[in-house]
């Protein structure tokens, strides 16, 4: 503890005694309250002596100095007494110092179950050797639409309205899925490509329980010499079985993105009823894990990749959707309106 120099000699020379009160042992306390306080010999009632010789409106000043200095002594025995019997709880003690004040609750955070999800998929497809690729949020139009085989206004930008952030031709715009980065990694250097990629990507989606304008997606893109449809199939239900149970049911759907030829969506089986059919699943058993398919020649072509020697395939997921059903989350708005009570909860700590 430590006290302001009063300017008075007899008071500030026990300053620093003040602050080696919090280093004392239980002996050492003992004596040096008798030697500071005691009523005979303590320094400061010998101090508080000399009172008397001073002018009167001196006199106020040292005696009021002089008490709040016998305050803090008192404060700080007290306080180190009860540091050294290994408890706080002691009455209120001189200096406004309520020592038997509980102690403040520790913050104690968890993964955000999005996060979680993302650290699982890249930890799976790590063990088949892809690694981790990134891309920037503010994107071009050719890297988000063009170069992925998206024809000028093509129905499937319906889907995909976001923020341009400027004007003119090539504009910059708010990614909408983390498809583009398949482009950057094909760009930055020769096949073979084995990489999944993390990202936040944002739509002119509404706010509901299963959309959120800004929402995470993790990508993968496997390009070698002779892969084919049989090793995305391969991979892709190792994948879902991995991440979930070993005997989940997948099925294959065909589907249509414009940088895959033929597209594909991934259902597995609803991890809520398993497959006999809930509100969850709208009653189909199924539910949708992700989009894939062979890379389109074009795309290759695009990344100056030649598609007669390369083939491969590409998946897309919304990890936010997985963590709903790994973690039974009703509402997509929980994980992505950073309500802090979603993490406690997942923390195995009681509901605030
Ligand atoms: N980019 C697609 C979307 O946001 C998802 C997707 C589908 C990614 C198929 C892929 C893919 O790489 O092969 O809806």
């Amino acid at each position: 503890m430590s006290f302001p120099a009063t300017g008075y000699p007899q008071l500030d020379v026990l300053l620093p005694r003040l602050e080696a009160i919090a280093a004392l042992d239980a002996k050492g306390l003992q004596g040096e309250r008798i030697a500071v306080l005691g009523r005979k010999q303590g320094a400061l009632t010998f101090a508080l002596r000399s009172l008397p010789t001073f002018t009167p409106d001196e006199r106020k000043r040292f005696g009021a100095l002089a008490n709040r200095l016998k305050e803090a002594f008192e404060a700080a025995f007290a306080a180190r007494e009860a540091e050294l019997a290994g408890s706080t709880d002691v009455p209120a003690a001189g200096g406004g110092l309520d020592l038997s004040m509980p102690g403040r609750g520790r913050w104690i955070g968890a993964l955000h179950p999005v996060t979680r999800v993302i650290d699982e998929i890249v930890a799976i497809f790590r063990e088949l050797g892809f690694v981790v690729a990134v891309g920037p949020e503010a994107e071009t139009e050719w890297l988000n639409f063009g170069a992925l085989n998206f024809p000028p206004d093509h129905p499937a930008m319906d889907m995909h309205d976001t923020l341009y952030l400027t004007e003119g031709g090539n504009r910059i715009l708010l990614r909408t899925h983390t498809s583009p980065v398949q482009i950057r990694v094909m760009q930055a250097g020769p096949p073979p490509y084995r990489v999944v990629i993390p990202g936040m990507v944002y739509r002119n989606d509404p706010w509901d329980a299963s959309h959120a304008p800004a929402f995470a997606q993790i990508e993968g893109l496997a390009i070698d010499e002779g892969i084919g449809f049989v090793d995305l199939k391969a991979t892709l239900t190792h994948f879902a079985r991995r991440f979930f149970a070993p005997d989940t049911k997948v099925r294959f759907r065909p589907s249509y993105f414009p940088f895959t030829e033929p597209s594909a969506e991934l259902d597995v089986e609803c991890q809520i009823c398993h497959g006999s059919g809930c509100p969850a699943c709208k009653h189909t058993g199924w539910m949708e894990l992700l989009g894939c398919g062979m890379v389109h020649p074009k795309v290759l072509e695009h990344c100056g990749v030649d598609a007669e020697r390369y083939t491969g395939w590409a998946f897309g997921l919304g990890p936010g959707r997985t963590a709903q059903q790994r973690f039974d989350i009703p509402d997509i708005r929980l994980e992505y309106g950073g309500d802090m009570r979603l993490l406690r909860q997942l923390a195995g700590q009681e509901p605030l």
